[in-house]
């Protein structure tokens, strides 16, 4: 049953982020009406089907969907009437002409909003945007909606991981609230207030410092992860191994375990077009200098793409053409369906270039990759991918990639060659089964 004291919500973009908001605010009692113009994707949704995969994501959409809190439109005036808050959820991928991002979805949204706008509300921005994007939105409702003295913009990033949405949505780290209104703040406690109730940290501040939270954080993961590829590097040639010193510096609580693991590098949806925008951004504004090592960050991780595709070809004796390499994983990390920016494809890409017959395979990612490198075979078995290869790259670091008998998968292929992009597998084990084992940075 709807409680009428409760705010109504609205969610705009049903991504992984936008979607999995709307289904865990209903979830946990919201009356949520949830848009976007993929009718496609509202349809799927609307008969409790994810659009991608997420776990955990598809079970919870359909046990919400049945309290009848959870509805999903394509109907502008009813999300304007519903919404006493707004969350504004659109992506905001690369621009193709450049490192900027692209705000077409924000403002095709605002824009679609704000003139139906006739009553009091909030709108509260999670999609990652460029600093100074909440003062745009103000100034647009302050010239475009009816009810502008009555509307308010909060910033409230959104930190979730692919792989663990749900999770992160329900129990997240941080709360981050940026607005100069008191009243705008005091609504969004509100919404939040079941979340902070179980000790999660609230920060309020402004919304610049907001919007700039959220790429900092992702600036400072990716950075993590190009500084431990650069300690492979060295790593590698230096005769040492980059787990043991990766394991050994975690141990400094300043520095922490995670984010630490050398290999391919970062790719998704987020971390790599993000901290290119922010450099972007940071030369817009003057300070671009401060950034400059973003540069660095993006031409490290995207180098080791070109290595490890080097290393397999020298794996075989120089020579990839007409060998059959069997590539384990196609999305950018596991637990996920996303191929964007997928380190794991450009691997496959270039050794298929080289001239290699390539086989991928995917838990998940299968029609994902399909769509994307359609030059590639994209197979539906390990088996299909494995019989009678030259060689294995491990990509993406699946479970069930993990927990291979490296004894029994050797019966499989021609020849017991592995590259561990991921440094996920036990070399001893590996080796012992007779397997040419080569990690990154070990
Ligand atoms: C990232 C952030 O972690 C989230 O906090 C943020 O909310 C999200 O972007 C976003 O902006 O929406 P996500 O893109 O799901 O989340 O992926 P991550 O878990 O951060 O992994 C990114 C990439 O880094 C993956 O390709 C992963 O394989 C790689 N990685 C991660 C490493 O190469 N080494 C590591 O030690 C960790």
């Amino acid at each position: 049953m709807v409680d009428d004291q409760r705010l109504r919500l609205t969610v705009i973009g049903t991504g992984y982020l936008g979607a999995v908001h709307a289904t865990a605010m209903a979830s946990i009692g919201f009356d949520v009406l949830a848009i976007d113009v993929d009718e496609r994707r509202i349809s799927m949704l609307d008969q409790g089907t994810a659009p991608f995969y997420e776990p955990g994501f598809e079970e919870l959409l359909s046990e919400t969907l049945t309290t009848g809190r959870l509805e999903f439109t394509t109907d502008w005036a009813r999300v304007a009437e519903h919404g006493d808050v707004h969350f504004l959820c659109v992506g905001t991928p690369q621009r193709t002409d450049g490192p900027g991002a692209d705000l077409s979805f924000v403002q095709a949204a605002v824009g679609k909003l704000a003139p139906l706008l006739n009553r009091q509300c909030v709108i509260a921005g999670k999609s990652t945007v460029p600093v100074g994007t909440a003062a745009w939105i103000t100034e647009h409702i302050a010239a475009n909606s009816p009810a502008h003295d009555h509307i308010e913009v909060v910033w409230n990033p959104e930190f979730l991981r692919e792989g663990f949405a749900v999770q992160d949505t329900l129990q997240p780290d941080r709360i981050v609230l940026g607005s100069d209104s008191p009243e705008a703040l005091a609504t969004m406690r509100e919404v939040y207030s079941s979340i902070l109730e179980q000790g999660t940290p609230l920060i309020e501040t402004t919304a610049a410092t907001a919007e700039l939270v959220k790429v900092a954080a992702n600036s400072f993961l990716a950075t993590k992860i190009s500084f431990i590829n650069a300690m492979a590097d060295v790593c590698e040639v230096a005769g040492a191994d980059v787990t043991d010193l990766a394991h050994a510096i975690g141990y400094d609580t300043r520095i922490g375990h995670r984010f630490l693991g050398a290999g391919l590098g970062f790719g998704g949806g987020c971390l790599p077009k993000d901290i290119r925008a922010f450099k972007h951004r940071a030369d817009e504004l003057g300070v671009g200098a401060s950034l400059r090592f973003l540069q660095e960050v993006d031409d490290l991780n995207t180098r080791r793409r070109r290595t490890i595709a080097e290393q397999a070809v020298e794996l075989c004796d120089g020579d990839i053409a007409g060998k059959t390499v069997a590539c384990l994983g196609a999305a950018f990390k596991p637990d996920s369906d996303d191929v964007r920016d997928s380190p794991a494809l450009t691997v496959a890409s270039i050794l298929d270039r080289h001239g290699a017959t390539v086989r991928v395979f995917d838990p998940q990612a299968h029609e994902t990759a399909q769509v994307a490198a359609p030059h590639l075979q994209i197979v539906k078995s390990l088996e299909e991918a494995a019989v009678d290869a030259d060689i294995v790259m491990l990509l993406t670091e699946w479970k069930q990639f993990v927990a291979l008998d490296p004894q029994a998968f050797g019966e499989i292929v021609a020849n017991r060659r592995i590259i561990d992009a991921r440094n996920a597998l036990d070399p001893v084990a590996w080796r012992a089964a007779g397997w040419e084992y080569q990690g990154i940075g070990r």
